[in-house]
């Protein structure tokens, strides 16, 4: 069965045989052994099918996706290894007179690639740790000073990051006793009824104050109206250019929410945050979920205090990094000031299946502590 978006993946690996494997000094039979194995990872790019009620994802037993993933992963991480061993050859064979070692660079591009690939699909799968920060509030009142926001984001359930997944990070999360736990979006891939048990732990979370979030791009592949009643049924209330204003003694605290730019490019949500906004006294500081970080500047005119969001992976390995930053406005991971204000982008709480690999880019559930200014 032929899928369009396999054509790439599929150029990649018969390039990946020609570079990698034929060079090889290996038997035969052993090139195209390692040769299939290498296109049995093309499963992935069936990761999305088209079915009668709209794209789903693909539903594979636990170890057949996560052996696809490794494969995927492999092939992808051999990639960039591959053309900068290619340039190599290109430059020797211009420059130097001897035969170029073909078979040693790519023994050593071979186990390189493989070295990677199980500890990225490693830090790609495994339960995030938990990474803190102190931040300054400007006008936080003092009854808020220590208040405990924990941030999830990117948990994309599904097939790879399954019930069992979701459960362990909402248990995580939970010792960690937040007042408020934030989620801006990208809480899932697939349909509501292939998928909906993964997701379902998330009603597990407890926060004193509320559990709060938007929609991220991959709320709107799916069954979008379908997702949100799903969402808001296990406990997570949406702000889609709404905020909510938390308060403790004296103290308040906005935390306002608007929908991803996909609902805008679907129809569907338009973004609003002057409407999002609209009615907070001037006095209490906001903070905004917004999914993508690209309109930080843009949304710091609107005198936030601190936007949280999500959608890079934190640039997932070097190679992509620069492209990631490249299509989010300069902004991958960690804390940025955007046009006067604190953002902080989460490089995700757990991993898209459609590449589930991180090298040097740890997933993270992120705790916010706030505080006031002296
Ligand atoms: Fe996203």
């Amino acid at each position: 069965m032929f899928n369009p978006f396999m054509l790439v993946p599929l150029m990649i690996c018969l390039y990946e045989i020609l570079s990698l494997i034929v060079p090889l000094k290996i038997s035969w039979p052993l090139k195209i052994l390692c040769s299939l194995i290498l296109l049995s990872g093309l499963a992935k790019s069936m990761l999305y099918r088209r079915t009668e009620t709209g794209f789903d994802v693909l539903d594979m037993p636990y170890s057949v996706t996560v052996a696809t993933t490794l494969i995927f992963n492999f092939i992808i991480v051999a990639l960039f290894m591959l053309l900068v061993k290619d340039i190599a050859f290109i430059l020797w064979r211009l420059f130097i007179r001897h035969p170029f070692p073909g078979h040693y660079a790519s023994l050593f591009v071979f186990s390189l690639a493989i070295v990677s690939t199980l500890y990225g699909t490693y830090e790609g799968l495994r339960l995030p740790d938990v990474r803190t920060h102190e931040v300054v509030i400007p006008g936080l009142g003092r009854e808020l000073d220590g208040l405990k926001v924990a941030m999830l984001v990117d948990i994309h359930a599904d097939a790879l990051t399954d019930s069992r997944a979701v459960q362990a990070i909402v248990e995580r999360t939970n010792s960690l006793n937040p007042d408020v736990v934030l989620i801006p979006g990208d809480f899932v891939d697939g349909q509501v009824k292939s998928r909906k048990n993964d997701l379902a732990p998330l009603s597990g979370l407890r926060a004193r104050l509320g559990v709060f979030g938007t929609t991220g791009n991959h709320e709107y592949y799916f069954d979008y109206h379908g997702w949100l009643k799903e969402i808001e049924g296990l406990g997570v209330k949406l702000l889609m250019n709404e905020h909510v204003i938390l308060s403790s003694g004296d103290s308040r605290l906005a935390v306002a929410g608007i929908p991803d730019h996909t609902g805008s490019m679907m129809g569907v949500d338009g973004r609003d945050l002057t409407r999002a906004l609209d009615g907070i006294p001037e006095n209490v500081p906001v903070i905004l979920m917004d999914h993508q970080p690209r309109d930080a500047v843009k949304n710091a005119e609107h005198g936030i205090a601190l936007q949280v969001s999500g959608h890079t992976h934190g640039g997932q390995m070097p190679g992509i990094y620069s492209m990631v930053r490249k299509a989010n406005g300069g902004f991958v991971r960690g804390w940025y000031n955007a046009g006067g204000i604190r953002l902080y982008v989460s490089p995700g709480t757990s991993q898209w299946n459609g590449f589930a690999c991180r090298i040097f880019d740890p997933s993270e559930i992120t705790l916010f502590i706030l505080r006031r200014e002296d």
